[in-house]
C-alpha cells in the first residue's frame, strides 16, 4: 500500500460530480503533480483528503483510514496543507499566522519557526508586520511556511505559483525541493502551470472534469500529442 492512497472518491456538490471514481497514490518522500484546468476538481481533490468534503471511496494515509476524522486529525496525523484560499489572518503578524499553523505540533515550534525562517529570510524580517501588507509571492510563502508549522509528513500545495512571477516561482520551487531533501517529506501539488509541475514532479495525474484522464511520468507525459496539442500548444 502506498503513503497515501485515494482510491476510487466521488464529490459531488448538489447533483454535479467535481470528482469521478478518482484514485490517486503518493509514495513516502515522493513528488506527485496535479495537472489540469480551471474546474477540474484538483482543490477539491486535497480538500477532501484533508476532510472538508463529504466524499464516497477510501483515503488511507499511513495504514489509517481518514474518512471518519476530522481535518484537526488528519494535520495531527501528519498532512500539511496550503490551500489555493491561503486562509491568512490579514491582521495578524506574519509570525502570528505561522504560529497558527503549529497547534498540533507545539513541542517543535522553535525548531519549526527556526525552519522556515531559513527556507524563507522574509518571513523572519517582516515577522512583525500585519500579513495583509504582503505581496503575492510573501503570502505565497507565509501559506506555505505555516503548513510547514505542522511537521507535515505529506504537505499538500494548491496552486502554489498561481499569480505569481516567474522568479518567485522558481524560489518556490527551490524550497518545495529543499523541504523534501532535508526532510524527506512527501509533496503532493495541484497546479494548472503544467511546466512548473512537470518539472518538479516524479509522477503526474492529468484531471479533466473531476477524472483522471492519464497519468505518468513526466518525460511520458510530454510525449503524449494530447498533453503537447492541449497544454503546450504545439
Ligand atoms: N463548494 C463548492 N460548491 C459547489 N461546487 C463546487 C464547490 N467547490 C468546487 N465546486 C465545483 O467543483 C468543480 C471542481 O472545482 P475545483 O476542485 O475547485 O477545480 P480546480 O481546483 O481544478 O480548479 C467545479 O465545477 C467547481 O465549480
Ligand atoms: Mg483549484
Amino acid at each position: 500500500m502506498a503513503f497515501l492512497e485515494v482510491r476510487d472518491i466521488q464529490v459531488f456538490y448538489g447533483k454535479a460530480c467535481s470528482l469521478n471514481h478518482v484514485s490517486v497514490r503518493v509514495e513516502k518522500g515522493a513528488v506527485v503533480g496535479i495537472i489540469g484546468p480551471n474546474g477540474a476538481g484538483k482543490s477539491t481533490l486535497l480538500d477532501s483528503i484533508i476532510g472538508l468534503t463529504d466524499c464516497r471511496g477510501e483515503i488511507i494515509f499511513d495504514g489509517i483510514d481518514l474518512r471518519e476524522l476530522t481535518s484537526t486529525k488528519i494535520v495531527r496525523l501528519g498532512i500539511g496543507y496550503a490551500p489555493e484560499r491561503r486562509n491568512l489572518f490579514p491582521f495578524m503578524g506574519v509570525k502570528e499566522n505561522l504560529l497558527v499553523g503549529a497547534y498540533c505540533a507545539r513541542k517543535e515550534m522553535e525548531t519549526n519557526l527556526k525552519m522556515v525562517y531559513e527556507m524563507f529570510p522574509i518571513l523572519e524580517k517582516r515577522q512583525n508586520q500585519e500579513s495583509r501588507t504582503m505581496s503575492g509571492g510573501e503570502l505565497q510563502m507565509l501559506s506555505l511556511g505555516r503548513a510547514v508549522m505542522s511537521n507535515p509528513k505529506l504537505l499538500m500545495v494548491d496552486e502554489p505559483t498561481l499569480g505569481l512571477a516567474p522568479l518567485v516561482c522558481l524560489e518556490i520551487s527551490r524550497v518545495l525541493m529543499g523541504l523534501r531533501a532535508r526532510n524527506g517529506i512527501a509533496i503532493l501539488i495541484a497546479e494548472q502551470n503544467v511546466n512548473f509541475a512537470l518539472r518538479l514532479s516524479e509522477e503526474i495525474y492529468l484531471l479533466e472534469t473531476g477524472k483522471v484522464k492519464m497519468k505518468g511520468v513526466p518525460e511520458e507525459l510530454k510525449k503524449e500529442t494530447y498533453i503537447k496539442e492541449t497544454y503546450f500548444g504545439v
